[in-house]
């Protein structure tokens, strides 16, 4: 059986099935592994980890610690409890009609992200001039309808992935801030600080940041350098605001103080450093990578939720998922029908109910003709049951957003 327990009763000869750490950079070999001893579990602790997975049918047991089936039934039931209170801000455009403007915004935004950065590698400064269009239209594009350049923002290319990770961190710290009722001004300067944040790894160096595995203990502690040297280089740059720079400054603390560079806990962090720290995590997780296959977005927000027991403000990750809804655009869901349908627009006050596009029967295990479906329309028999993975089912999703 897989059961949940802290680490402080994490004991050598146990196996550990997950490891549960919210950082993907994390330098264990794997996720899954047999503790040897001591010193694997003090540095299982020393980088913030406080529960573990463990597989009793591979290690010893520990009677009284939940199993993994009951965590994740609490974790559904409030996904489920939130998904009934939150509501959204009104989108003012659909998202299939916002989504043609998306996508230009989001190509010239990895454009212009990618050629600041890359001017960055040869010792230029950043020109905030360059930057500033891009943030506004990306933020003209969320206030019509934030589903639309979210659900372009996943897929990412190996090569691409530090300049495409961070227009996806700025467009979602832009979503964050309007769900948060945050003034205009300062969005855009949360947002700006999102699409530099990473600016730092461009003084990694590139066998480090582009290597294609795991890194070493020593690679990554190099790694971890990134948020000093991206905040040297943007202390350098004319008119940056200090909200931008702390996004960069603290993207990587977290809540329970176990983050870094300087290990800040709760309050210590600004608000807008621990906006980003919620959202660095979620699409470092939802993204495929060379050693990491993309994890299903409502899986991760299920995790985050997890997580803010300890790493995050849980009052935060509940906001963070009322700004992406709880199956968000493009995500694959299971209807009580049986068939398998594409989130095609979400409903702002009714996350639970989106409307949704019925393209696979799971009985039959084949395709059927594309049928939209308004789950929050009297008429609808249907609901979702579950969120689902497209490759187990071998649905390509781009065919259908
Ligand atoms: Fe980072």
């Amino acid at each position: 059986m897989i059961k949940k327990i802290d680490v402080s009763n994490l004991k050598p000869t146990m196996f550990i099935h997950d490891i549960n750490c919210p950082w993907i950079d994390h330098p264990f070999l794997r996720d899954s592994f047999l503790v040897e001893s001591d010193n694997d579990i003090e540095k299982i602790a020393s980088y913030g980890i406080r529960q573990v997975y463990i597989d009793t049918q591979r290690g010893p047991d520990m009677p009284d610690a939940p199993s993994a089936e009951d965590v994740h039934r609490q974790l559904d039931s409030k996904m489920q409890y939130l998904g009934q209170t939150l509501k959204r801000p009104a989108p003012l455009v659909p998202a299939e009609k916002e989504r043609v403007q998306a996508k230009q915004i989001c190509r010239e935004a990895s454009r212009i992200v990618h050629n600041v950065l890359q001017d960055c590698r040869l010792g230029k400064q950043v020109e905030l001039e360059q930057v500033e269009p891009v943030v506004s239209s990306i933020t003209d594009s969320i206030f019509r309808n934030p589903d639309a350049m979210v659900s372009l923002l996943r897929i990412k290319q190996a090569d691409k992935y530090t300049f495409q990770h961070s227009v996806a961190v700025g467009t979602l710290l832009i979503s964050f801030c309007r769900a948060l009722d945050i003034d205009r001004k300062t969005i855009e300067r949360v947002g700006l600080g999102g699409l530099l944040h990473d600016i730092g790894k461009m003084q990694v160096p590139k066998q480090i940041l582009n290597k294609p595995g795991k890194l070493s203990e020593a690679e990554f502690a190099i790694m971890k350098n990134h948020v000093r040297y991206g905040c040297e280089t943007l202390e350098k740059t004319p008119g940056i605001s200090p909200i931008a720079l702390s996004v960069a400054a603290e993207h990587h603390e977290c809540y329970d103080g176990s983050g870094y560079p300087r290990g800040l806990k709760g309050d210590q962090i600004s608000l807008y450093g621990q906006l980003a720290s919620v959202v660095d995590v979620y699409d470092a997780m939802t993204s495929t990578r060379i050693y990491h296959v993309g994890i299903e977005p409502t899986e991760v927000l299920r995790k985050l939720l997890e997580w803010s027991d300890h790493h995050f403000n849980v009052q935060l990750v509940h906001h963070f998922i009322r700004s992406i809804g709880i199956y968000p655009l493009g995500s694959l869901v299971r209807l009580e029908s049986g068939y398998l349908a594409v989130v095609v627009e979400q409903h702002h006050e009714n996350l639970l109910h989106p409307k949704v596009r019925a393209v696979f029967d799971s009985q039959t295990r084949h395709s059927i003709p594309p049928r939209d479906v308004d789950l929050t329309m009297p008429g609808s028999n249907d609901r979702i049951l579950s969120f689902e993975v497209p490759a187990r089912w071998g649905i390509d999703m781009q065919r259908y957003i």
